[in-house]
């Protein structure tokens, strides 16, 4: 049951900020922790229960504070360790929890540790810290092993005393060796640092990288020779290794020494919902995002089939299912819904958008989704600016293009820069409120032309707008008692409508189908995502019902 004794991780709906665009206090056009103050109140007013706030950490920013040059530190363009415990304790008195991101597979490669690794040469106990190996072939001039970076290109970089170093990611973040006791106790203290600070709990960056096979084999194929069919869960050499709940399991235990509730939520990509299970069980983490909602198309069977894998798989381990939409990484979802191939777009994986974009569809379809995703059982996550219905920005230029990906991949794939957007508060043209008013600098990615109409101000009071559907739907959910933490019964319902109970007295009616239907029996309706149609649920439209 949710409210009462049920620990706040069970129900949050937790609110996305990437700091670079969120708001920027000191008009140099990139987001900071004086612009996240600023905006508390709008955090509170829309109802969330807690921020996660990506990488704020003192960093070169090669991949826009994921590689951390000391955890111990706020970066100066982002503030001073000073306004991040005031922001700490600003958000609690606003009743909003904080979560910043922790990044425990790789540092900067401007951390003291591996400049000392450096400058310590091979076979050093300060080279321990990270992977390092010498190369293949008779000079050593091949990489150990044929691992590629998700960025693009190989994951290995050479030094010039011969030596390579692993980075699965750009080759400015190293990866640490996680089999090493330095690396555990390092992490552990910096969790302490934090919770000391009162952090709420911390998002973990690729929590499913951590652990590297020992002996770096070569990737398996990736379709199964026999069969032809993708592989499921193979012994992966590096991703979703079972050794990687050991570190957790001692994670735990850190935020156990401290009162109150702290709660861990793991990014971990799985093969299977069991997989991603393992992560959470009860001396493991807490949560972690459900990436198949994120992934699943906009099709009826495929969301029921990851609505009730994710269910059962938790639900078997105790663990709350927590559901997304949209992130950092990945195309916003108005832009994924409304095109023909509603299947996940990972804008560091291949973004080709196909076909036309129909936004229209989109956004109705978005708004469908909200209401389905934050009347299912468990948590949610908002990203910032879906709570405006902001598309994808999908025409940066070329020439702004920041990610990583971008060069990585020689200029094929665009990255994730087009979701990353600062965003609209108010105003007819940019900065949108985004910067102070006559600031000096421009935001850090031009924002379209069209963007007024998003905004915050241009919403607030409009009750058609997704912002007011979005706080609706926030504010009823925190009072509805069948609402959050819990289960769900399935309704019978139409060829493509998805309806579901849940106790007591609350039913969540989505319509996928192309034709209109009637709604379920019900005695009150509470919200819609749009107008009824002659008093029937129209194509790509939910309803919340009073039962
Ligand atoms: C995670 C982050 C992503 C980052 C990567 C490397 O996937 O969400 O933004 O680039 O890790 O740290």
């Amino acid at each position: 049951m949710p409210g009462t004794a049920a620990p706040w991780w069970r129900n949050a709906v937790i609110y996305q900020i990437y700091i670079r665009s969120f708001a920027d206090g000191n008009g140099d056009g990139v987001g900071d922790i004086a612009g996240i103050r600023s905006r508390l109140p709008y955090l509170k007013s829309l109802g969330i229960d807690a921020i996660w706030i990506n990488p704020w950490y003192k960093s070169p920013m090669a991949d826009h504070g994921y590689d951390v040059a000391d955890y111990r530190d706020i970066d100066p363009l982002f503030g001073t360790l000073a306004e991040a415990e005031q922001l700490i304790e600003e958000a609690h008195q606003h009743g909003i929890r904080v979560i910043p991101d922790i990044v425990p597979n790789h540092t900067s490669d401007q951390h003291a540790w591996f400049q000392a690794a450096l400058a310590a040469g091979p076979g050093s106990a300060e080279r321990d810290r990270y992977i390092f190996r010498p190369g293949r072939g008779p000079d050593g001039s091949k990489p150990p092993n044929d691992w590629v970076s998700a960025f693009g290109g190989p994951a290995w970089t050479r030094l010039p005393d011969g030596e390579w170093y692993l980075h699965l990611f750009a080759p400015q973040q190293p990866d640490l060796n996680w089999q090493n006791p330095d690396v555990h106790a390092e992490f552990e203290s910096i969790l302490r640092f934090w919770f000391r600070r009162g952090v709420d709990g911390f998002r973990i960056d690729v929590a499913h990288g951590l652990i590297k096979h020992p002996e770096l084999p070569d990737l398996p194929p990736r379709r199964d020779p026999d069969s032809g069919q993708p592989w499921q869960h193979v012994d992966h050499p590096h991703w979703d290794r079972d050794e990687v709940h050991d570190i957790f399991r001692a994670w735990r235990k850190v935020a156990d020494e401290f009162h109150g509730d702290r709660s861990f939520v793991a990014e971990a990509w799985t093969d299977t919902p069991e997989r991603l299970a393992a992560y959470v069980r009860q001396d493991g983490l807490h949560t972690s995002f459900n990436f198949d909602f994120l992934m699943s198309s906009w099709h009826p069977q495929d969301l029921r089939a990851v609505i009730d894998n994710s269910l059962a798989m938790l639900g078997a381990v105790g663990a709350p299912a927590t559901w997304v939409l949209s992130n950092h990484d990945v195309v916003r979802h108005p832009s994924r819904y409304g095109r023909k191939a509603t299947k996940r777009w990972v804008a560091n994986e291949t973004y080709r958008p196909e076909g036309p974009l129909d936004l229209e569809l989109g956004i109705r379809r978005a708004r469908a989704a909200a209401l389905l995703m934050l009347a299912l059982p468990g948590g949610a996550y908002v990203y910032q600016g879906e709570e405006l219905g902001l598309p994808e920005v999908e025409d940066l230029p070329e020439d702004v293009l920041q990610d990583p990906v971008w060069e990585r991949s020689g200029h094929t794939e665009r990255g994730r820069d087009g979701c990353r957007v600062p965003i609209p508060w108010s105003g007819q043209s940019t900065p949108y409120g985004f910067s102070p008013d006559g600031a000096p600098a421009a935001p850090w990615l031009p924002q379209p032309a069209d963007w007024a109409e998003y905004s915050v101000e241009a919403q607030t009071g409009d009750e058609a707008s997704m912002l007011e559907l979005y706080r609706t739907a926030l504010h009823l959910r925190r009072e509805h008692p069948a609402l959050g933490d819990g289960t769900l019964t399935w309704l019978d319902a139409p060829d493509g409508v998805l309806a579901f109970n849940r106790d007591p007295g609350f039913t969540c009616v989505v319509n996928l189908s192309t034709e209109a239907h009637p709604l379920p029996d019900h005695t009150a309706i509470l919200l819609t995502s749009g107008p009824l149609d002659g008093g029937l649920l129209a194509p790509d439209q939910a309803a919340w019902l009073a039962v």
